[in-house]
This record gives C-alpha cells, structure tokens and sequence, in this order.
C-alpha cells in the first residue's frame, strides 16, 4: 500500500440513539465540543493528514451534515457587509479549498460495516481512510490519521487505531490479539467484535481510525450480519488477516468518546481548560462548582 491515500470516509448513518432525544433531529456529528461540531475536528483530522477527497456516508436523517459543508451565501454576505472577516474565514474554511466533500446514502442502518461498503463507489481501487467522528483524538503534534498514514504508506499495510482499555470495557470495543509490538505497531493475529472480558483475546481496543486496503470491500460484501445482526467492520477485517498484513497501531494522542454522555462532557472540559479565551473562566467555575459541592477544598 504505497499509494498516497486520499479519500476519507466518514461513517455518520448511525441513528444515535445514546443521545436521544437530541438526536431526534440533531445528527450526533453535529454535537458541539465548544463552537465546533464534532464531525469538524474529524474533517480536520483528515485533510492534515494529506486528504483530498471527504466522503460522508449519511442517510435522510441527516441533512444537517450537508448543509453544514455547503456554502452559506446569505450569512457569508452579511459576515462581509458587516466586516467580520475572521469569522467569515472560519465560516468558509469548514472544509478548505481543494477539497471536495461526497454525499452517500445508506438507505438502512444496516451496521458499520455495511456504511463503509456504501462508499466503494467512491473510494474505488485505492486505500482509503476511515473516521468515525464520535472517537475525538487531541494530540498537540501530528493528529492521529496523519500517524497511521505515514506507517500505511511506509509499510504497505491496513493499520487500526488502538487502545488498551480496563479488562472490564471489552464488550464495548472490536479486541485485537497482536504479535510483539515494535516500537508502535504490531501484526494482528485475530479481531474480535465486543467480547466479553472472559473471552477477550487482550485488552487492546480498536478506536474509530482505520487505514484501509480496497481489498476489503469484496471482504464486506461477503460479509454475513454479525453481532447485533448488522454487517460489522471487525468481521471483514478478520477475514483480510488471512490475505494481508494489518497492524494495530498505538496512537499519540488523547481520546475522547463523544459516542457517551461522560465522552462528550469529558472532551468538553478539556477544550474549554485549553481554551485561550475560555480557560481562565473554565478553571474559576469548575473549582467553584467542586467546592460547592464540598469535592475540593479551596482556600
Ligand atoms: P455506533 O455504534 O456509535 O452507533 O456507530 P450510532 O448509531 O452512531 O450510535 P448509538 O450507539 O445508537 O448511540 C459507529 C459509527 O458507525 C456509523 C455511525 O454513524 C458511527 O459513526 N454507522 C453505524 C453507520 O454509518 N451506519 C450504520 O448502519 C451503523
């Protein structure tokens, strides 16, 4: 895989029930850490990682994330007339220039993997990046696809996001069992989708970053409903270990699942904390807050 990757692929057909009733009409991708939707920090993610081509895979619910990339005439005019241009910029560069964005309908929440198959019309003979933008990764050097897409290009492998995560959290996650890691990266041996703590192989968990081998489609599409009865990722990507290398791969980086109530509230904060503007009043507030509630002593 020495191909340059150029396509992104942005899962976002889920239905979001954890954040119901929000998500009745408000896309999880849309919630907001601070000022910016949590599908923004995902675009961002891959367009510094040497992205060109965005391609979101949504379904009729989800109009909001269309228009948010699309162009805001009315509101850019009266950003102009009224001469707020850095925010006009901030208005016009949600994706910047030389990049194109790709609509994909998937007509039935028929499961990750499933999502991920909508787009091989799109991604076609090339390997491809996958973001789910409910895993926010903060890293102050390189974002974390960059990172993947530097080990994908230099190895010619698929690499996976991972995390370790508490023994007791496995069946919230796809567990990988792994050869020896070296430096960063080590060669996945099995992949398993949300085993229970007894028969996890590890506990090192795939987080939504993905550097993908097209080979994986005809993968998928062989692919049966899995746990859940939807078309998991994790099951094709058990079936690729047989044909390819794919590495599970350490990240630099923090990560934040906004998939969770605690996630988002958690990635909040610490935005807001590392905020220059928003910092001080942030820390003022929380310590008030803690010693109300009697949790920290403040002289
Ligand atoms: P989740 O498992 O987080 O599901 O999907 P969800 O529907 O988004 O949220 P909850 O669990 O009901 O609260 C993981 C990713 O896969 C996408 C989601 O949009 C999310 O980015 N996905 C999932 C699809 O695009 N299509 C599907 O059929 C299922």
């Amino acid at each position: 895989m020495t191909q340059r990757i150029r396509k992104a692929v942005f899962p976002v057909a889920g239905l979001g029930t954890r954040f119901l009733p929000a998500t009745k009409t408000v896309p999880k991708e849309m919630l907001p850490i601070v000022d910016r939707p949590l599908i923004q920090y995902a675009v961002d993610e891959a367009v510094e990682a040497g992205c060109d081509t965005l391609i979101f895979v949504t379904n009729r619910y989800k109009h909001a994330v269309a228009d948010y990339f699309d162009k805001a005439y009315e509101l850019e005019q009266k950003l102009e007339k009224a001469g707020k241009h850095e925010l006009l910029e901030v208005v016009r560069n949600v994706i910047p220039a030389g990049v194109r964005a790709v609509f994909v309908t998937q007509t039935e929440a028929l499961g990750l993997g499933h999502a991920v198959l909508c787009a091989r019309p799109v991604v076609g003979d090339e390997p491809f990046a996958v973001l789910l933008p409910d895993d926010l990764i903060w890293n102050r050097g390189p974002g974390a696809l960059a990172q993947m897409v530097d080990l994908a290009q230099a190895t010619g492998s698929s690499v996976i996001a991972t995390q370790v995560v508490p023994k007791e959290q496995t069946s919230s996650y796809g567990i990988v069992a792994t050869s020896e890691f070296q430096d960063r990266a080590g060669r996945i041996t099995a992949i398993v989708e949300k085993p229970s703590p007894e028969e996890a192989p590890s506990n090192l968990a795939v987080v939504g970053r993905y550097v993908l081998s097209p080979r994986i489609f005809p993968l998928l599409e062989a692919t049966a409903p899995g746990r859940g009865g939807e078309i998991q990722l994790t099951d094709a990507i058990s079936a690729l270990l047989a044909e390819d290398e794919v590495l599970a791969y350490r990240f630099q980086g923090t990560r934040f699942d906004c998939g969770t109530h605690i996630g988002l509230i958690e990635a909040t904060i610490r935005h807001a904390l590392d905020h220059e503007l928003l910092s001080e009043a942030a820390q003022g507030f929380m310590r008030d807050a803690l010693s109300e509630l009697g949790v920290l002593d403040v002289q």
